[in-house]
């Protein structure tokens, strides 16, 4: 018997061409599957750090002001004409959020009509939704009796590891470093390197984070909060090889840090003196900005190395869809294993308006992944 629907819910954000952003729910028609094309009821999402920045924009959450009524509330923030300047070309749009996320197939069209009681996860924006409308051939079909939660982050953090192993390879580099070693994409990267036997050493930030992961069977992990941290981390390098480095933080020294440490190792395992450097090529992605500031180099290893920006949706396109469906089919095999995610809460749309709620989500912490289920 085919379910009967609610009406349609979707968060938006919106920066005012005065510089007035605003969040809110809106109601949305349902739409109608055409004949390759799935419905699916939204049921987990992940509000991950980049789902955060468009949702927030440049707002610091501490300056959020709730508005409307319980049931339809509005967060309100005004941005300084400097902030308004770094986003001008998202004012006046009402943006749908959410990155990716899993639910089940409520209704479909004639072609792929099987699908229906199906629990699949999907990418392509605006899953913050109660119901969202896609292709069927871009959703991948979650294995039979598993958590729909387990597939809600089944693409933008496992396609990313996979990524960085592939650019490792490409490369003809033969281990790889990795900053905020214990996000969640971290502890996902320690098991995938593990299943590929690549080194990997992981930098942190605490001590927590480092036994953390250790415990989970990380072999090199660094804690840059440690004294002797620059020693520790030669160390690692010089035990791995890593040369290729990919970098969630990139503010700051980090970036500059691991390439001076590259550099000391390359030197010393250099024959002869070069004025220009061990000759050893180094490189690393900046592939997150958790650190807002500045990115610092000295420029103190020489000529051979390249620091660049790594975002996962152009080398997905860059790789063409059969390399792509390769990766697909490898995460819909170990979504519960290589590629899990931990998260430690689950909220609504209503409940991810919470002003208190948006600051916790927005700490981005350890540990602390937060998940909404627009189906409540
Ligand atoms: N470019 C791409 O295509 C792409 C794709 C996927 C993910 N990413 C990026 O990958 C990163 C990890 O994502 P995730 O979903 O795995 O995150 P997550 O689970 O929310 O974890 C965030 C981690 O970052 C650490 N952290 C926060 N601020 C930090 C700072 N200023 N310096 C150092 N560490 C900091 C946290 O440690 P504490 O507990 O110490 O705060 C925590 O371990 C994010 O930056 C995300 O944007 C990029």
């Amino acid at each position: 018997m085919t379910e009967n629907l609610r009406d349609g819910l979707e968060l938006r954000s919106c920066i005012s061409a005065d510089g007035m952003l605003e969040i809110e729910l809106v109601d949305v028609p349902v739409p109608v599957p055409a004949t390759d094309e799935i419905l699916i009821r939204m049921e987990a999402a992940p509000i991950n750090p980049s789902d955060q920045a468009l949702l927030l924009g440049p707002v610091d959450p501490g300056g959020l002001a709730s508005y409307g009524t319980k049931d339809r509330p509005v967060l309100r923030a005004a941005l300084s004409t400097d902030a308004l300047n770094g986003v001008r070309n998202r004012a006046g749009q009402s943006l749908a959020v959410g990155t990716e996320g899993a639910g089940t197939v409520v209704r479909a069209g004639d072609a792929v009509a099987d699908l229906v009681g199906r629990k699949v996860a999907v990418l392509g924006g605006g899953m913050y939704t109660r119901y969202r409308l896609v292709k069927a051939e871009a959703a991948l079909v979650l294995p039979d009796g598993i958590n729909v939660s387990d597939g809600a982050s089944a693409f933008v953090n496992p396609l990313t590891a996979l990524a960085m192993v592939e650019l490792m390879r490409e490369g003809g580099h033969e281990a790889i470093a990795h900053t905020a070693g214990a996000s969640n994409l971290g502890q996902m990267l320690v098991r995938l390197c593990r299943a590929e036997n690549i080194p990997l050493v992981s930098i942190v930030r605490s001590a927590h984070q480092a036994a953390r992961l250790s415990g989970q069977g990380a072999r090199h992990v660094v804690d840059s909060s440690a004294a002797g941290f620059v020693d520790g981390l030669t160390k690692a390098l010089a035990e791995t090889g890593a040369t290729i480095a990919f970098d969630a933080i990139g503010g700051g020294a980090m970036a500059n840090h691991i390439l001076s440490a590259m550099e000391a190792v390359g030197l010393r395992n250099g024959a002869t003196y070069n004025r220009y450097g061990s000759g050893v090529f180094k490189q690393i992605y900046i592939y997150g900005s958790l650190d807002t500031g500045p990115t610092l180099l000295d420029r103190r290893y020489g000529f051979d190395w390249a620091v660049s920006g790594f975002l996962v949706t152009p080398f997905l396109q860059r790789i063409g869809p059969e390399r792509f469906n390769g990766l697909k089919e490898r995460i819909q095999r170990e979504v519960q294993t290589v590629f899990a995610n931990d998260y430690s809460h689950v909220v609504s749309m209503t409940e991810m308006l919470n002003p208190d709620i948006v600051r916790a989500y927005t700490r981005k912490a350890t540990g602390e992944k937060y998940i909404v289920d627009p189906s409540r």
